[in-house]
């Protein structure tokens, strides 16, 4: 074989290579082991893949099919109303992981109670918490919207059913991710071995590796917040957008969808905002299926995710559906929505301390 032969075999190779690193064989690959721990795993994002395929199918036809678009009129028990895609993604996961025998039980923002698999306890030792649609008001535009999942060890038994065993810090969560459907459908995931995003290859119906190892920027241009919220929000944030309105180098995204946003952020830094608002004081975003999963990706991509007060990940719910403000992004850029949110604590209590002597 000439040496230019030999060239066009490696090349070769290395594409092969890059297209077959499927989401299965690289959770194994990254655990460097066949244990049963990282069998399940392997299993599990596959289970999971299946189900982002379900919904990127019907999402991909949904104008031209009765019934996918649109409202049921019902609301979930955040009083949102539900969408049926909503409604449709909630079931698939269900669906998917009954035929598992992994998860015991799902948690969802749509279903006030988690769902049992009584048959998957015995050996299901996982819990699935999911947003099934995130950015559902998208829906109808044909804009992206996602869904967030994560993963945590089933504790305990819980017989009674009040899964106060999710009653705890998204340091429990020991897998998370999230898929955008966008042009094209991806699923970005950790196991706490970095942040690795995978593209849907229709045509082979698998995902395939196309970025490994994501680190988020320290510092980047974007902001992305909802500003028509500016009259519903405490000074100090108003502080903070005044800050960037004033200062060259930022720029505004928002897509009313939280995965797109954070997608963007997540490839080219900056920060994303959802505080507390006059009607939602705790912000609008679930900790359980949005915040917490979303924060385990960026800590895992050198970033971080704040209320304000503490980082999200060490928030313990006192309810499964719990909201919290959400802060997350490049670790520069959270620090400076931080120190606008500290600044604002020290002036009130400087205020409060002198106000008796008044
Ligand atoms: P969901 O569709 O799961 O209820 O989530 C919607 C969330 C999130 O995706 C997005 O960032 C935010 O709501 C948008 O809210 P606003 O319309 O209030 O900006
Ligand atoms: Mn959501
Ligand atoms: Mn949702």
């Amino acid at each position: 074989m000439t040496d230019t032969d030999q060239s066009i075999d490696l090349n070769h190779k290395y594409a092969l290579d890059r297209d077959s690193t499927t989401l299965s064989r690289h959770v194994l690959q990254q655990l460097q082991s066949f244990s049963p721990e990282a069998q399940d795993l392997s299993a599990l994002m596959n289970r999971i893949a299946l189900a982002a395929k379900l919904i990127a199918r019907r999402l991909t036809r949904a104008g031209l099919v009765e019934d996918a678009l649109g409202f049921t009129g019902r609301t979930n028990v955040q009083g949102e109303a539900v969408k049926k895609m909503d409604v449709y993604a909630n079931q698939v996961f269900i669906s998917v992981f009954e035929q598992s025998g992994l998860v015991c039980r799902l948690a969802s923002e749509e279903m006030e109670k988690p769902y049992y698999i009584p048959e998957n306890c015995p050996i299901g030792r996982y819990t699935l918490l999911y947003d099934p649609i995130d950015g559902s008001s998208n829906l109808d535009t044909n804009l992206n919207v996602g869904a967030i999942f994560a993963i945590r060890q089933q504790e305990g038994e819980d017989l009674d059913g009040t899964a106060k065993d999710l009653l705890q810090s998204g340091r429990k969560q020991i897998a998370a991710g999230y898929v955008l459907f966008g042009p094209s459908t991806m699923l970005v995931y950790s196991i706490g071995t970095g942040v690795h995003a995978f593209t849907l290859d229709p045509s082979l119906g698998e995902f395939i590796l196309s970025n490994e190892n994501i680190t988020v920027p320290e510092h980047g241009p974007i902001y992305s917040v909802n500003e028509g919220n500016f009259w519903q929000w405490d000074e100090s944030i108003r502080d903070y957008i005044r800050y960037v309105h004033r200062h060259e180098g930022y720029t505004a995204r928002y897509g009313g969808a939280l995965v797109g946003d954070f997608h963007r952020i997540l490839f080219q830094g900056g920060v994303f905002l959802y505080p507390g608002t006059v009607k939602k004081p705790e912000g609008k975003l679930r900790l359980l299926y949005e915040s917490a999963p979303l924060a385990y990706l960026i800590e895992q991509a050198g970033g971080r995710a704040s209320t304000g007060d503490q980082d999200i990940l060490d928030v313990v719910p006192d309810h499964i559906h719990m909201r919290t403000p959400l802060i997350i992004g490049s670790k520069e850029d959270v620090a400076l929505v931080e120190s606008f949110i500290q600044e604002r604590r020290r002036e009130q209590q400087v205020e409060e301390t002198l106000a008796p002597q008044r």
